[in-house]
C-alpha cells in the first residue's frame, strides 16, 4: 500500500507552544550575498567569500576616523548594525543572527544510504541499523570535520578581518548540534575583550519534530554528563516532551515555535549590546527562522553557516488575532522495511501503514 497516498488524518493535538510575540521581523538586505536572488545557496562557500559580506561602504563610515579606511569591513560593519541601534527607538532591536547548520550526522549518512522515500516511510523511525545508530544523531567523522572547519574559518576571521565575535550562543539540545558548537567555538582564541564561549541550550532551536528518532532529544542529565559547563535553559524538562514517535510538528506550528524563540532571543536583558548572535540548529529549524524574519530560502549544506541581519520591532498587537497553535498530524509508516524501486514509499503487500512507533526510545 502507498504511504504517500494516505491523507494525514488531523489530530486535535495542539502545539504545546504558546506565546505569541508582538515582534515583527524583517531581514535587512544590501549586507550579504546570500540576500541577493542571484547567489546559488547550492553551490554558496562561505568561507570563500568572508561569510558573505558585501564590499560596500556604509553610511556609518563617514562618522569614522579617515571614514574607516584603516578598518576590515566586519569592523565597519560591526559599527554600522551599532550605528541602526542607536538610531533606533527603544521598540527596535537590530542584531546579526549566525545561524549555523550543524555537520553531518549519522542520520543524514543513513537517508542518503537508503533513499529519502525508503528514509522517511521505514528506516527513520528506527533507532539504527546493526552497524549505526542515528537516534538522536551524533556526527560521523565528516561531521566532526566540516565543524572544525567552521572553527578555523572563525579564527581566520578573527585574525584577518577582526570580526567581532558572537556575543551569545545558543544551541539546539540535540547530540549533533551540541557537537558542532563544541567543535566548531571551543579553543578560539577570542579577541580581548569579546564574549567567552559559553552556550545556552534551548529546547525551542531543535529541529523539525517529526516521526524519525533523529528528532528525539536525549534527557537533560545526558546533555548535562556531555557537557558539564554549559548552561541549560530554566524550565527544560528531563525527558523529552515534545517527540512522541506518532505525530508530527507542521510548518505552522514550527514557525510559531520559532517564532517564540526569537522573542527570547530579541529585547533580552542584554539588550542591544549583544549584536552578534550564534545559533547552532538545523536545516529545518533555520528555514523556519529565514521564514518568520523575512529572508529568501536558502538551504544550507551541513555545516555551513549564514549571517542574517534582523530588524525586530515591537508592534502592539490585538491579541485574538495572534495565531498561538497550530494542530500536529500523524504520518503513517511501514512495519518492515518497504519496496524502494519508485520515487515514493510502498510498503509490501503484508505490511499495511501503522502510526504506532516501532521503537520505544530512550
Ligand atoms: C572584497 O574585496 C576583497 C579585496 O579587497 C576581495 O579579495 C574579495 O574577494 C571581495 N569580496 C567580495 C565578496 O566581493
Ligand atoms: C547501516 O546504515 C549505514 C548508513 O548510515 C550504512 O552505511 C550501513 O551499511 C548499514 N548497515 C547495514 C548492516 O545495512
Ligand atoms: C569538544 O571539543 C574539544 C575541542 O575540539 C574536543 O577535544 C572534545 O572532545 C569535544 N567534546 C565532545 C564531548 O565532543
Amino acid at each position: 500500500m502507498k504511504v504517500s497516498a494516505l491523507t494525514p488524518a488531523l489530530l486535535g493535538l495542539v502545539a504545546s507552544v504558546q506565546a505569541a510575540s508582538s515582534i515583527e521581523y524583517s531581514t535587512v538586505s544590501g549586507y550579504f550575498l546570500q540576500d541577493e536572488t542571484a547567489t546559488d545557496p547550492s553551490t554558496f562557500d562561505y568561507t570563500a567569500v568572508n561569510f558573505g559580506l558585501i564590499n560596500r561602504t556604509y553610511p556609518a563610515d563617514q562618522k569614522l576616523k579617515h571614514n574607516g579606511k584603516d578598518l576590515t569591513q566586519w569592523e565597519r560593519f560591526y559599527n554600522q548594525v551599532q550605528e541602526l541601534n542607536k538610531k533606533a527607538g527603544k521598540d527596535v532591536e537590530y542584531k546579526v543572527l549566525f545561524l549555523g547548520r550543524h555537520g553531518e550526522g549519522y542520520h543524514n549518512a543513513a537517508e542518503s544510504f537508503y533513499g529519502t522515500p525508503a528514509w522517511n516511510c521505514y528506516w527513520a523511525e528506527l533507532d539504527g541499523n546493526s552497524t549505526a545508530t542515528w537516534s538522536d544523531a551524533a556526527l560521523t567523522p565528516n561531521g566532526v570535520n566540516q565543524a572544525l572547519i567552521a572553527h578555523d574559518f572563525w579564527q581566520k576571521e578573527i585574525k584577518e578581518q577582526r570580526i567581532h565575535t558572537p556575543d551569545n550562543y545558543y544551541v539546539s539540545p540535540l547530540t549533533r548540534t551540541l557537537q558542532t558548537a563544541n567543535y566548531t567555538f571551543t579553543g578560539l582564541q577570542l579577541p580581548h575583550g569579546s564574549a567567552p564561549f559559553k552556550p545556552v541550550i534551548k529546547e525551542l532551536l531543535r529541529e523539525s519534530i517529526s516521526i524519525h528518532t533523529c528528532d528525539h532529544r536525549h534527557s537533560k542529565t545526558y546533555i548535562k554528563d556531555l557537557f558539564p559547563s554549559w548552561r541549560i535553559e530554566d524550565g527544560f524538562a528531563e525527558n523529552d516532551q515534545l517527540w512522541n514517535g506518532v505525530t508530527e510538528e507542521t510548518s505552522a506550528a514550527q514557525d510559531i515555535r520559532s517564532t517564540t524563540v526569537l522573542g527570547e532571543i530579541f529585547f533580552s536583558s542584554s539588550g542591544k549590546d549583544d549584536t552578534f548572535v550564534s545559533v547552532t540548529s538545523h536545516s529545518g529549524e533555520i528555514g523556519s527562522i529565514l521564514d518568520v524574519v523575512g529572508h529568501r530560502t536558502f538551504s544550507l549544506n551541513t555545516g555551513a553557516v549564514i549571517p542574517v541581519l534582523v530588524k525586530a520591532e515591537k508592534v502592539e498587537t490585538n491579541a485574538r488575532a495572534v495565531v498561538t497553535s497550530a494542530t500536529w498530524t500523524v504520518n503513517p509508516h511501514c512495519t518492515v522495511p518497504p519496496v524502494t524501486s519508485v520515487s515514493a514509499c510502498v510498503c509490501p503487500s503484508s505490511a499495511a501503514p501503522v502510526t504506532t512507533p516501532l521503537v520505544t526510545g530512550f
